[in-house]
């Protein structure tokens, strides 16, 4: 089973439909599919032409298990559906113990056998994208080629890190994607050279050293914005549209990812810590959790000094620069000319 998170801060990149689609293909292949929608705005829930349910929030507030909020959408497809209620269980979970833990405790428990879960991710930062990236083992993170979509790619990569250090050390990078991708700019090419340079050069140990650039990109396509009104996957809208066509080769890429479902040990990451226990970690994370603005700032753990300063200021979308000054993702694309020399998009 593979536990993948789709994730950015930034909204509008294309996420959920890409969670839609690849599960409805992989689905089409004979997959068993989880999806879970862990935005408060539902789209995923509404896009699969379900109604807006309290399913992801009773699991998260712990008030059901997994296997009892699950509905099935389609031939398998099942679906733990979101709605405004998310947005309350944010702000409950604050005082949780094992706050970032419950949805992983919750799929631990779901013994299913599904070959995979995609966890729809909300566009920001906060508890509920914690959830999903300590519940998750691979993330794929959408990206549309735009000028200030690196920035947000480092903020997003330095979350990620930190979650691999204090939560969970299974967590990788697997997966990058361009989404609404529109092959005639300048723009969008140059983008996809720097992402893809900015990745080639990392050589550190780091949870996305391996990820992969995904060779599809998944073309802007009025087919795909128009069928979520309609509550329809793009395979039972417009099978013969380049969305179509784009996401259906997604999904013979993410069948062939090798080594991608044997997540690597914890003893070949280092947690930073000083021998504790990985509660002990988790702990430490929670305690420094201050909201949805901070997202995750780690407590007094050793080692967690130089993680906390690195958390901070992490917002949204914040400017660039707004970032802490860490020798980690945001070193390698923080001073890009793109972001600095593009002019606003056109
Ligand atoms: N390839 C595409 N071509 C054209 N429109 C697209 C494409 N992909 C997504 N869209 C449309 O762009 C909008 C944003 O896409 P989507 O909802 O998938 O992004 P998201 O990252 O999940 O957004 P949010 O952060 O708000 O959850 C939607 O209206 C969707 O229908
Ligand atoms: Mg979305």
């Amino acid at each position: 089973m593979r536990i993948i998170a789709v994730a950015n801060q930034k909204g509008g990149v294309g996420k959920t439909t890409t969670t839609v689609n690849l599960a409805a293909n992989l689905a089409a292949r004979g997959r068993d599919v989880v999806l879970v929608d862990l935005d408060p705005q539902a789209h995923l829930t509404t896009f699969l032409g379900a109604e807006p349910s309290q399913s992801s929030y009773g699991v998260l507030t712990r008030s059901k298990p997994v296997a009892e909020a699950l509905i099935p959408v389609r031939e398998r497809m099942k679906l733990l559906g979101s709605g405004l209620d998310l947005a309350a269980a944010e702000q409950e979970l604050v005082s949780m113990v094992g706050r970032e833990t419950i949805l992983r405790d919750a799929l631990a428990a779901y013994e299913a056998d599904c070959d995979y879960v995609f966890i729809d991710c909300p566009p920001s930062l906060g508890l509920l994208t914690l959830n999903a990236l300590g519940a998750a083992e691979e993330v794929f993170i959408t990206l549309q080629p735009h000028f200030l979509s690196l920035q947000g790619l480092s903020q997003l990569l330095e979350t990620v890190l930190l979650v691999h250090k204090r939560i969970n050390p299974k967590l990788v990078v697997s997966g990058l994607l361009f989404c609404i991708y529109d092959a005639r700019t300048a723009l969008s090419q140059e983008i996809v050279r720097d992402v893809t340079a900015f990745f080639d050069r990392q050589e550190e140990e780091s949870p996305w050293r391996d990820v992969r650039i995904f060779d599809t990109r998944i073309r802007r396509n009025v087919k795909l914005a128009e069928s979520p009104s309609y509550g329809r996957t793009i395979l039972e809208y417009d099978l013969k549209c380049h969305g179509a066509e784009d996401y259906a080769a997604l999904a013979d890429e993410v069948e062939a990812m090798v080594g991608a479902d044997e997540p690597m040990s914890a003893a070949d990451v280092a947690p930073g810590g000083e021998g504790g226990s990985e509660i002990a970690q988790v702990d430490a994370v929670a305690e420094g959790v201050v909201g949805e603005e901070a997202t995750v700032a780690a407590g007094e753990a050793g080692g967690a000094a130089a993680d906390t300063e690195a958390m901070a200021g992490r917002g949204g979308e914040a400017g660039p620069g707004s970032g802490a000054d860490v020798a980690g993702p945001e070193a390698g694309l923080g001073g890009r000319t793109i972001v600095e020399g593009s002019s606003p998009q056109g």
